[in-house]
């Protein structure tokens, strides 16, 4: 069994890989730090994600590799914060979040393979401290939806905060943080179920769903609320 994972050396990535290899997997692995893969992965490829014609040559280099499992897991934000981010970063989070997955998948015979995308539960809710992260999840959503639809053995994945160096520095309230190890054996739980739609804890994504069926104003000013707490990285 052949599986190949996104963002491979630091955080859920790396806590896959090591399971994965545990049971036997042999393991792919794609980042950026090369010291850090060579520890989990049994052949990696060192690319910057943000780079869409370094993606195009990694996915080359795997056209004739079969792959029973492709864990689609790299992510970034922006700091967290109610500016207006600045196109770079922006884009970068576009880059890295969505537009690399697309050119990774370019060259992969992916048809046999099940795909596993890593979105977030903040995909479900236009929040107003992440406007890069929460646009690039919604749009991943609708990514792996149409892959789904099309045929192709899709699961999403939309996790609630896990404790990792993505949210290290986040200076707000968490609701039901979990650990990393904790979260990672959820995912693998969720992956052999075979759904598609896939939050997590349960509890925060109905806590949302609620949400989202406010009246918009009330919406707004709940938000407005939360926004003004002190939440800069
Ligand atoms: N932590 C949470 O609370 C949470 C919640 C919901 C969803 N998620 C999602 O879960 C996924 C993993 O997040 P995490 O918390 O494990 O984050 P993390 O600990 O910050 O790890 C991110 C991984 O992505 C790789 N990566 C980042 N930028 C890259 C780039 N430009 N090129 C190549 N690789 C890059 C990193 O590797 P290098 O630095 O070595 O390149 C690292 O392996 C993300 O998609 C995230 O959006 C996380």
């Amino acid at each position: 069994m052949r599986v190949l994972i996104t963002g491979a050396s630091r955080g859920i990535g790396k806590s896959l890989a090591k399971y994965y290899k545990n049971i036997g997997y042999e393991i792919y692995g794609i980042a950026r730090d090369k010291d850090k893969l060579k520890e989990v992965c049994d052949k990696y490829f060192v690319c910057d994600l943000s780079n869409l014609d370094e993606v195009s040559g990694v996915s080359k280099k795997l056209s004739n590799i079969k792959f029973d499992l492709i864990i689609l897991n790299a992510g970034i934000s922006t700091p967290h914060s109610r500016d207006f981010p600045p196109i770079d970063a922006f884009k970068k989070v576009i880059d890295v979040n969505l537009l690399s997955i697309h050119a990774l998948l370019e060259h992969i015979d992916f048809k046999d393979s099940k795909l596993v995308f890593i979105s977030s539960l903040a995909s479900l809710l236009g929040a107003p401290t992440s406007l890069a992260y929460s646009a690039s999840k919604r749009a991943l959503n609708s990514y792996a939806e149409s892959l789904y639809f099309a045929g192709i053995d899709v699961v999403l994945v939309l996790p609630g905060f896990i404790k990792t160096d993505m949210t290290k520095n986040h200076n707000f309230y968490m609701p039901f943080l979990m650990d990393l190890d904790d979260a990672a054996q959820r995912i693998v739980k969720i992956i052999e179920k075979d759904k598609f739609f896939n939050p997590f804890p349960l509890r925060f994504y109905y806590i949302i769903k609620l949400f989202t069926f406010l009246p918009d104003n009330l919406k707004r000013k709940i938000l407005k609320k939360y926004a003004k707490s002190d939440i800069v990285e």
